[in-house]
């Protein structure tokens, strides 16, 4: 490939980054991943689901060919995603149909973030350790604990379930001296002004009632914005959420980053032009940012194999050739 390598225009800002599976590691595919990113997300490897074997025993076996390639390829792994309520074992939390104790509940989530934790180490920059935890639309930010998702892990272990996954975290990271992972916590529709208040909010009370104990430090390092955009979302919420995020004292990821056209099937002149506009328009905010994201990564290398594939999200297309989209991130500003 020809075109200027996204992870060297972006070399001063942030790193570059996509979502990977074994399809990933080869050919061509590899040949487009490697030219443009130096920071992959196992696309659904590393999700608990894939951590046990059938008499629920740890095996990360699958996980840990698809990690081996990663290594071999020289890329940064970001990590996801250690607690969250889908791709998840339902035994972690339920057992008959019925809600495990609080304490059993919790010593399996603590089990899992703390065997997996140690299985990679220092090979991950980072773990999403608790995703998508906060309901859509919050109608009351501030009050955040009951703006939280009734997810079972909620509701088997009560509204400090979060800040116990992170504890449990920091503590393993500390005993093993992996000072450097950092932990995340992510979400989607960080456009959405009253969910990312009510993130601020959350982020903002676990981390002051850490530092009260540990005076200077934080216990989560950073705010994931999955980014998952369509056709009408409008930059400056993005902005406004990015300049919330920050007065965190925080760093900031873009994890998941794509954009859906309006209508599916084969895209429009001008709908390719329109979903480019919005790229370039991120990526002006992105670099205005700079010094505190650390990372951009888009859910999927091309559009045909997309988790939303029939709107075509992505910087490429089906014959892995780039799309308006890929000139604009290249170049936001000669774009808008
Ligand atoms: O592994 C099975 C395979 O054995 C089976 O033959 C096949 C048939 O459907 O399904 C495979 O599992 C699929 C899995 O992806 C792996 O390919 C699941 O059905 C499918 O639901 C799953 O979708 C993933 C989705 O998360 C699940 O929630 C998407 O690939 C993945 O892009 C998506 O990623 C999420 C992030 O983790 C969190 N944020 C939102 C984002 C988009 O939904």
């Amino acid at each position: 490939t020809d075109l200027t390598p996204l992870k060297d225009i972006y070399e001063d800002y942030f790193l570059i980054g996509n979502a990977v599976s074994m399809t990933e590691m080869e050919g061509q595919r590899l040949d487009l991943l490697r030219h443009h990113h130096n920071l992959v997300t196992a696309e659904n490897a590393m999700k608990p689901e894939y951590a046990y074997d059938s008499s629920r025993s740890f095996n990360f076996n699958d996980q840990q060919r698809l990690v081996d390639r990663i290594q071999e390829e020289g890329f940064y792994l970001h990590g996801h995603v250690l607690v969250w309520h889908q791709q998840s074992p339902e035994w972690l939390h339920t057992v008959d149909g019925q809600l495990l104790s609080r304490e059993e509940a919790l010593e399996n989530m603590y089990t899992h973030i703390e065997e997996t934790i140690i299985h990679y180490g220092d090979d991950v920059i980072a773990w999403e350790v608790v995703n998508e935890a906060m309901n859509d639309n919050p109608r009351d930010p501030e009050n955040w604990r009951d703006m939280l998702r009734r997810s079972d892990w909620y509701d088997a272990i009560g509204d400090d379930y979060l800040e116990l996954a992170y504890r449990k975290a920091r503590e393993v990271l500390d005993e093993n001296g992996w000072e450097e992972v950092k932990l995340y916590y992510n979400d989607y529709n960080d456009d959405n002004q009253s969910k990312s208040r009510a993130i601020y909010y959350m982020v903002q009370e676990i981390n002051e009632t850490y530092a009260e104990e540990n005076p200077g430090e934080l216990l989560i390092d950073g705010v994931g914005m999955q980014g998952h955009y369509n056709a009408s979302t409008i930059a400056d919420n993005v902005r406004q959420s990015i300049e919330r995020f920050r007065e965190l004292g925080v760093e900031i990821g873009v994890t998941e980053l794509d954009i859906t056209s309006r209508s599916s099937g084969e895209l429009s002149e001008e709908e390719e032009l329109a979903q480019a506009l919005l790229y370039a328009e991120l990526f002006a905010i992105y670099k205005e940012h700079a010094d505190v994201i650390s990372r951009v990564t888009f859910w999927g290398l091309n559009d045909a194999t997309s988790w939303r594939s029939e709107n075509n999200p992505l910087l490429f297309d089906e014959n892995l050739q780039a799309k308006q989209a890929y000139y604009a991130v290249a170049d936001p500003e000669a774009f808008l």
